[in-house]
This record gives C-alpha cells, sequence and structure tokens, in this order.
C-alpha cells in the first residue's frame, strides 16, 4: 500500500489506485425477499421517515469554495499522545504543524475509506434483512453512505492526499462483510464501527477550524446517529426473540470485533509502528521512525496518557460498549472474555442516547 497523492489541480481521473487480491472475496450472506410490504409502525419506520426528511445535497449544502491549505493543521486539538510526548515538544514548530497537518489528513483517509465500508455494509443489510421496514430503511443508509464517501473524498481532493486505509479498520470492516448473518453486520457496522465513527466525527467536529469540514463532519453525524439508532431500534428486539446459543454467537462475534479495535490499532498503540499510513505520515513529518516510538514509549513510561478534553467523546466508553450492552450483547460468558482480554466494559447509555436523540453535538 502507499499513500496516494495528486496534484491539487489536477483532474480526478489522475488517481492511480491498484486492486489488491485481499480486496475481493465472497460473503455468504441469504438474500431475503419479503412479500409482508406492510410498514412496521415502530421506531424504525420513524427513522426511514426521518432518513427521507432529512436527505442532503452536498452540492448545494456545503461550501465547496472554501480555500483549504494543506500544508497547515485544520483542527487545534493537541490533546493526543503524540503532542503530550517531551520527544515531540522538542520538534520544531513546522515539523509538528506537519505532522499534525498529516496525521489529520490520515484521519480524514479513515473516514473516508470506512465510509465506502459502510456502504457496502448497509446495501449487505439492505438485501439480507427479511423485514420489509427494514429493508427501506437500510436503503436509506446506503444512500447515506453513498453521500459521505462522497463528500469525505472531495474533501480529500483538497487536501491532496488519501493515506491507506489503517491494517485494524479494513480487518474489521472486513470482519464484518465476511459474516454470515445480517445481524453480525448490523453488530459490526451500525454498532461498533459507526459508535467509533461518530465519536470521531464529534471530536473532529468540536476541533476543526475548517468552516467546510466542520460543516460537512455536522451533516454526516446527523446521518450517523440515525445509523446507531437503527441498530438498536431493529436488533433489540430481533436479538431478544432468539435463543440463547445464538445470542452467545452475537455477543463472540461482537467481542471479536470489539477485539480488533480495540488491540489492533488505537492512537499510541503497538499497531501504529506497523501501520503504513502512520509510519507514511512520520515520513511525509521527516520523523525519524524509531526516534518517534522511543520517545512513545518513554512518554508511556512516564505516565503519560491522552486525556480526552471536556466535551470530547469516548467512542469505546460512551458509545460502542453501551450500544452493545443495552441489546443484550454483553452476556456473563463473554464479560469473561472481556475481562481476560483486558477490555473495559461500560453500559451508561447516556451519551449515546443524547447524541442519537436528533441532535448529534447534544452530547
Ligand atoms: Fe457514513
Ligand atoms: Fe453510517
Amino acid at each position: 500500500m502507499s499513500v496516494l497523492t495528486k496534484d491539487a489541480a489536477s483532474p480526478a481521473k489522475d488517481w492511480k489506485v491498484t486492486m489488491n487480491p485481499d480486496d475481493l472475496y465472497k460473503n455468504p450472506m441469504d438474500i431475503a425477499w419479503t412479500f409482508k410490504y406492510l410498514m412496521s409502525g415502530d421506531k424504525v419506520e420513524d427513522l426511514y421517515k426521518r432518513a427521507k426528511q432529512n436527505q442532503w445535497d452536498s452540492d448545494d449544502l456545503l461550501p465547496w469554495d472554501t480555500q483549504v491549505d494543506p500544508s497547515k493543521p485544520l483542527i487545534n486539538d493537541r490533546s493526543d499522545i503524540y503532542h503530550q510526548m517531551p520527544f515531540f515538544k522538542k520538534l520544531s514548530k513546522s515539523q509538528q504543524e506537519t505532522f499534525t497537518a498529516h496525521s489529520t489528513a490520515q484521519l480524514l483517509s479513515q473516514f473516508l475509506h470506512g465510509e465506502q465500508g459502510a456502504l457496502m455494509t448497509a446495501a449487505c443489510v439492505t438485501h439480507s434483512v427479511p423485514d420489509a421496514t427494514a429493508k427501506l430503511y437500510a436503503a436509506t443508509q446506503t444512500m447515506d453512505e453513498a453521500r459521505h464517501v462522497e463528500v469525505y473524498a472531495k474533501y480529500c481532493e483538497k487536501i491532496a492526499i488519501v493515506y491507506p486505509m489503517s491494517l485494524w479498520l479494513k480487518a474489521l470492516i472486513d470482519a464484518t462483510l465476511k459474516s454470515d448473518r445480517y445481524e453480525k453486520v448490523m453488530i459490526g457496522m451500525n454498532m461498533i464501527v459507526e459508535g467509533l465513527a461518530l465519536g470521531a466525527f464529534n471530536n473532529m467536529y468540536r476541533t476543526t477550524q475548517c468552516d467546510l469540514l466542520k460543516k460537512l463532519t455536522f451533516n454526516v453525524m446527523r446521518d450517523e446517529s440515525r445509523h446507531v439508532s437503527f441498530g438498536h431500534a431493529y436488533l433489540g428486539p430481533v436479538i431478544a426473540k432468539l435463543k440463547e446459543d445464538e445470542v452467545e454467537d452475537l455477543a463472540d462475534f461482537a467481542f471479536q470485533a470489539v477485539s480488533i479495535l480495540t488491540h489492533g490499532g488505537t492512537a499510541g498503540t503497538l499497531a501504529s509502528q506497523i501501520d503504513p499510513g502512520f509510519l507514511a505520515v512520520l515520513d511525509n513529518s521527516g520523523i525519524d521512525h524509531k526516534d518517534f516510538f522511543k520517545g512513545l514509549q518513554e512518554a508511556q513510561e512516564a505516565g503519560i496518557t491522552q486525556e480526552l478534553p471536556p466535551g470530547q467523546i469516548h467512542s469505546v466508553k460512551d458509545l460502542m460498549m453501551p450500544a452493545l450492552a443495552r441489546v443484550g450483547l454483553l452476556t456473563p460468558t463473554v464479560r469473561k472474555k472481556y475481562e481476560e482480554a483486558g477490555i473495559p466494559v461500560f453500559d451508561d447509555p447516556r451519551v449515546l442516547q443524547a447524541m442519537e436523540g436528533g441532535d448529534p453535538v447534544a452530547a
């Protein structure tokens, strides 16, 4: 994998993308027809109506003529562990700014790639979910995700760089798309990946200095809050009717997916050291890999950690885990697995509920 770059002035067709054999696979999902077309009259139908009413066209809504300087940091957040490292503070101001600009570009690239994953999972749910209202809702989500791919691709064109998809994010979405039941696709996407995304979007919304990125993120977040609600409104009652062994199978799938996320790549973990995109960020900032990771290790040994400023959201603690807990996917059996894996379990749904209420920044 390599970093995709282009001259900001050159046409989009100049982008070069090479297909990797790992990016082509089959999924074992059943496809379900239904001939009961009556709408459900429940929360899923409400979500479908909200989705219809809240469609938007980025061409009309977003100020695409905003000038974006790709060499300048797009965010003013310095709370991550990298900016706390004594090693980092010794770098020149221009090197620090370059790192911040490129690491933000790397994050935006993950938004873009993740949205493509969401587009495919939503299409997958559309054809495999047996309920008519859920099918229609999933179709609206598919359109939402297409719009999200469009806006992030367009924004990445403005900053003239796309970093490769992080290995852990690819692994997480691949595991979701390769699963054998639509319930697992919804767990992987509508609860885990979208919980993660909603938190990351909220933090980007609060910290970016770019007017275009702020408006873009706000509108994407409004859609995402519906997608997370769908996971709860539809899957909750479905799971409640399943046999115990089927619930355990889903709970174990959720555990495996969370493990990929928590042990595979959050910032500052070992995975960053082998993530080609992150290494490319260091290269583009003129920072030696060994020096950087030595500095990171020293910072961690000195007890320096990432503290989220007020208003920012912890995706796993505030969104993802509570979403799994409230549909019954933190069973006693699987709670032991989380404990053995050293993954803390959280089940306070307040932040999640506030963000689902239609105002994604209410939390
Ligand atoms: Fe999305
Ligand atoms: Fe989504």
